[in-house]
């Protein structure tokens, strides 16, 4: 007898039959990108397809994604003012929090996630706020990041990702909300976060790039695994709902080792260079768009539950 793979690799019905998985629409999560200014409203050049909204055309898109299926979205404020304590972050009235109010009120259903970060409201575009030597300052950070989540809950939000890396900030977040009875907003921690040449395209549209440094002293060394196990592991201590892992396609090994280590639900980040390489591949001819279903598949098959993805949205139109 001799074993014969192919007999069910033949026709498309069995090649279905025997599918171990599958991305469904049901788990993605398309992130906006939204302006406070109108000027800054538009296209952005190493992300083509994806465009910076104003709020009004924020909730437009929130509308049609939700037309299509997709779940959920995740918000990043593009705010008119900075300055070294990210102040705008924390508005009542900020981008941000005027979107979350804006989408709730015209589309209930969808889930909206809030990225909860300082890179894009300090004028030195790091992640937290700066003591007297320059150096970010993790406690006085996460106060900061505080205010902003409970501003960010009271706009009606359903789930906070604090990006920023910070230690202990999901603890601190978890008890702000529930202390100001906000015991339904889940947090959904950027736990294994690393400090990547991948993210380039998003600082552009963003407007982020720290003006000096980098980002290494808080986000993670690229070869470490382990760490981003204790990471994780330090944040569903702390309260975490979900955790993330970011970038997905260099770090599909982390994926499948956090996936095998937790119960958790995980979330991985197709970040904007991983958009960008695919879509100027695609452009040139030099790949086919199947790739893109490719590596989306391979999220799930690394044990993703949720995949934030600027392909969300035309993946979804593509297999409607
Ligand atoms: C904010 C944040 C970043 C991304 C998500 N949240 C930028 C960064 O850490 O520099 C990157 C997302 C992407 O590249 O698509 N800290």
């Amino acid at each position: 007898m001799q074993v014969r793979m192919r007999r069910l690799r033949r026709t498309p019905a069995l090649r279905s039959l025997v599918r171990e998985c599958a991305l469904t629409k049901d788990h993605l999560v398309q992130p906006l990108f939204v302006v406070e200014r109108a000027a800054d409203a538009g296209p952005i050049a190493s992300m083509p397809g994806i465009a910076r909204f104003t709020l009004a055309g924020a909730v437009d898109e929130a509308r049609a994604l939700h037309a299509l299926g997709i779940p959920a979205v995740l918000l990043f404020g593009i705010p008119e003012r900075k300055d070294a304590a990210g102040s705008s972050n924390a508005d009542p009235d900020g981008i941000v929090q005027r979107t979350i109010r804006a989408i709730k009120a015209a589309v209930p259903e969808l889930a909206v996630m809030a990225d909860l970060c300082n890179c894009e409201y300090t004028d030195h575009g790091h992640c937290g706020l700066l003591d007297e030597a320059g150096a970010v300052d993790n406690d006085a950070t996460i106060a900061h990041l505080v205010r902003v989540a409970l501003t960010y809950a009271s706009c009606g939000v359903d789930v906070i990702a604090p990006s920023d890396m910070m230690d202990g900030r999901v603890e601190a977040l978890r008890s702000a909300l529930d202390a100001h009875g906000f015991t339904g907003v889940a947090l959904l921690a950027y736990s294994a976060k690393y400090a990547s040449a991948f993210y380039g395209p998003f600082r552009e549209a963003a407007g982020s790039a720290p003006r000096s440094g980098d980002r290494r002293s808080y986000q993670m060394d690229a070869p470490n695994v382990r760490e981003a196990l204790r990471e994780i592991a330090l944040d569903v201590e702390e309260g975490a709902d979900a955790v993330m892992i970011k970038p997905g396609l260099a770090y599909l090994d982390v994926l499948r080792a956090a996936r095998d280590a937790f119960d958790v639900p995980l979330a991985v980040y197709n970040v904007s260079g991983e958009y960008a390489m695919l879509k100027a591949a695609i452009a040139n001819g030099w790949l086919e768009e199947r790739a893109i279903d490719e590596v989306l598949v391979a999220f799930v098959r690394g044990g993703a539950d949720i995949v934030i993805t600027y392909f969300a949205r035309s993946w979804a139109e593509r297999n409607s």
